[in-house]
């Protein structure tokens, strides 16, 4: 059983956006009383910004997740930059993708802790609350709008900040936010979505719960995928989709794939979701249905993955993303049962990772 902890508050539908004023309004006046804004670099110049209701003292930064995945040094020089210019503010705002979303939430987390976010990569190791923050996806399918996890890759490791207190105080979803995701990244960011809800469903974890919200998910991704591709009706329902894909890993866990994933975007820097579709489409002896499901879904979206990757690997980063990967029990005991270690070897993760 796990006691986890939803975010407080959730306005969902078109034109959402527009109540974030409204939102901040009482906050406005806490700490040293400015908003901190964390937006994605892709809506600098772009219509959205001039909708960010920014007041005087506010402060914005325009932040370049591309290619890479955000880092514990990067989240560090962030919040020590703002403390020392600004000073500690009343609400942070994160406007972005998943990798947004967990600096965000991090950075909220990290303005109240002492030291490197190094030192928080973990569960419950932070000590004081964050700062009231708020998430507004503007990509769908990581889950990171309902995670309690900030996935940062640090020096050692690729890990979250894992507490109750790093679940948004306020999601703002509103899809016509997601409308001008390029294709391919709309592909790859929802199958992460699809790949939480096969995971979350095929372990020894996955219970009542869990099962409901990937049952309901997984329907909506069929819907979409198989159906019109990106229209404003089906930019609702993945929005959904990857708020229940989310809430479904939450009460349950990820697999193979996301174990993989980690050690792939820890040596290389791959994003996320795009190093889950690239090694979930090698996975048919673990989860048969789905690689076939996801596959078509490939073919009918018309998208094409990168295989042959190993081939530019050498032994040394193999090994690497194979240590990584296995150091990860929680998602093999979930895939493999409690006597997973009898079931997997660094040998196997080796191979696996020279299928790609
Ligand atoms: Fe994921």
């Amino acid at each position: 059983m796990k006691n986890f902890k939803n975010i407080e508050h959730i306005v969902f539908g078109r034109g959402s956006f527009n109540t974030l004023d409204k939102i901040l309004n009482p906050h406005r006046n806490n700490n040293d009383e400015f908003i901190f804004f964390v937006v994605d670099n892709y809506f600098k110049g772009k219509e959205l910004e001039n909708k960010i209701p920014s007041e005087k003292k506010d402060v914005i930064r325009f932040i370049d997740v591309d290619p890479y995945e955000p880092t514990t040094e990067q989240v560090d020089q962030l919040r020590d930059e703002v403390l020392k210019n600004y000073g500690l503010p009343a609400a942070i705002v994160g406007i972005g993708g998943g990798s947004i979303m967990d600096i965000a939430k991090a950075v909220a987390l990290m303005f109240t802790n002492e030291g490197s976010s190094v030192l928080y990569q973990g569960l419950d190791l932070i000590k004081n609350p964050g700062v009231f923050h708020i998430g507004v996806p503007t990509i769908s399918g990581t889950g990171a709008e309902v995670s309690m996890t900030a996935v940062l890759t640090g020096p050692e490791k690729k890990l979250g900040l894992k507490c109750d207190w790093t679940i948004f105080n306020q999601v703002i979803l509103d899809p016509d936010l997601i409308a001008t995701v390029p294709h391919d990244k709309w592909f790859y960011t929802g199958m992460d979505t699809y790949i939480h809800c096969i995971e979350s469903e095929n372990g020894i974890f996955n219970n009542a719960l869990s099962h409901a919200y990937a049952e309901q998910s997984l329907k909506l991704c069929r819907n979409i995928y198989f159906g019109d591709g990106q229209t404003p009706e089906n930019d609702d329902k993945l929005m959904i989709a990857s708020m229940m894909g989310g809430l479904s890993l939450t009460y349950s866990e990820v697999g193979v794939c996301h174990a993989l994933s980690y050690g792939l975007s820890k040596v290389f820097g791959t994003k996320h979701c795009f190093a889950n579709c690239v090694i979930f489409q090698h996975l048919d002896d673990f989860y048969s249905e789905g690689v076939s499901e996801f596959k078509q879904m490939l073919n009918k979206q018309n998208i094409k993955l990168p295989v042959g990757l190993s081939k530019e690997w050498s032994d040394d980063q193999i090994n690497t993303m194979s240590e990584i990967a296995y150091k990860l029990s929680h998602m093999w005991r979930h895939a493999f049962g409690e006597d997973w270690q009898k079931r997997l070897s660094i040998d196997k993760l080796k191979e696996l990772y020279k299928r790609m």
